[in-house]
């Protein structure tokens, strides 16, 4: 059957559902369920105990990226990929701060620029080099701006204050095999708390969240629970899974690069015992690999004394916990590839008005991207 056929089908078929199915908001789009690759954005690349001597490969936003740590300190991101002939130079060595490709030798320093290439004559200048690029380190993170270098402002890292508790913080990492808009949309619907992880009750995730201030390029929502279980973030901190307690979730979105979200837990108004632990926040980073790839980087801390091993937090929330999300995504992306209807593919709930105001937002950052790069930097590639 030809394709064109084969989609007539589909269309008069399985695409016009015979129920009602809900409220449709006017910004749906099918197509926008991936979102596009944006570069002038801070994007989280390690943590920053993790960047030091040894020359780290980590590719982002399809670009092949190498870090490490000079003699004095400070980071270097530089392009992964020997002006000559490509070879990684994560592959190469270093020789003080400079990187020597483990090809045929041509040596880096920092700032990108080549200093020394085999045969090349002494008194050559060596006029070319390999992209070297802004970053910077905030909260336990090393980030990096891949945009229009000009366009590079420290001060825009979207790191929220957490609290400082570092023998109550974990840190780790995940890799989600989906584009990162389906990440985002998954911290953003946290309705699946209780169908996912069994991490919140059935009536707490009814109540649907409302809209808090939100930062440029992003989204915001807050929600209060009068009477919920504590459930999973009780083992933390030594309370019971099954108390009832009042709950407030927040969520705040930072572009495409950060979600923050915090719960926090307070008695119920004839009941004076703390609740443990009173306050729960996790900052996710979520960086592109590519268009279906998304590292998430992520750090939570609680506000009162972990009654586990950190490494046994971070064991629940790494293999367990974000592994079923991992599961989950990784579902979601295939279907998306495999769909071949037309026309509205998605219904949408109340729950989805910040993930679907995030993918306009994220469509719009682009185009912005696009046009800055047509006006100032004919000829670049975004
Ligand atoms: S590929 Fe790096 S020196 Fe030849
Ligand atoms: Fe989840």
């Amino acid at each position: 059957m030809n394709e064109a056929k084969e989609l007539a089908q589909a269309d008069a078929g399985f695409a016009k559902p015979r129920l009602p199915i809900g409220p449709v908001m006017p910004d749906a789009k099918a197509d926008a369920a991936m979102g596009p690759m944006i570069f002038s954005a801070w994007y989280v690349i390690a943590k920053s105990t993790d960047v030091g001597d040894t020359l780290t490969p980590i590719r982002v936003l399809g670009e092949p990226l190498v870090h490490y740590r000079k003699a004095d300190g400070t980071p270097v991101v530089l392009d992964d990929r020997c002006a000559h002939r490509r070879y990684p130079l994560s592959r190469g060595r270093r020789v003080g701060d400079t990187i020597e490709c483990g090809y045929h030798g041509f040596t880096y320093e920092n700032s990108g620029k080549c200093i020394w290439a085999p045969g090349a004559p002494a008194d050559a200048s060596l006029n070319f080099g390999v992209r070297a690029y802004p970053c910077a380190e905030r909260g336990p993170w090393l980030w990096v701006w891949m945009g229009p270098p000009e366009q590079a402002d420290p001060q825009q890292i979207p790191m929220p204050d957490v609290l400082d508790r570092p023998d109550d913080t974990v840190c780790g990492y995940k890799l989600n095999p989906c584009n990162y808009l389906m990440l985002i949309e998954n911290l953003l619907d946290l309705s699946h708390l209780h169908f996912v992880h069994d991490a919140a009750d059935r009536d707490s995730v009814s109540v649907v969240p409302e809209e808090a201030p939100a930062p440029p390029n992003g989204v915001a929502w807050r929600k209060v629970v009068e009477e919920a279980e504590v459930l999973l973030a009780a083992h933390f901190a030594g309370g019971d899974p099954k108390r009832r307690v009042r709950q407030e979730d927040g969520t705040t979105q930072f572009g495409p690069s950060l979600c923050f979200g915090y719960q926090r837990r307070d008695p119920l108004p004839d009941d004076d015992t703390p609740v443990v632990p009173a306050l729960i926040q996790i900052a996710h980073a979520v960086t592109p690999l590519d268009e279906r790839q998304t590292h998430q980087f992520f750090m939570t801390v609680i506000s009162d004394p972990l009654v586990v091993e950190p490494a046994q937090m971070l064991h629940l929330l790494q293999e367990i916990v974000f592994e079923q999300d991992v599961e989950v995504v990784a579902q979601v992306q295939a279907n998306v590839d495999a769909d071949r209807r037309q026309g509205r593919t998605e219904v949408n709930m109340p729950y989805d008005r910040f993930g679907l105001r995030m993918r306009r937002i994220l469509a719009d950052m682009k185009a912005r991207e696009i046009d800055y790069a047509a006006s100032s930097h004919p000829g670049n590639r975004i």
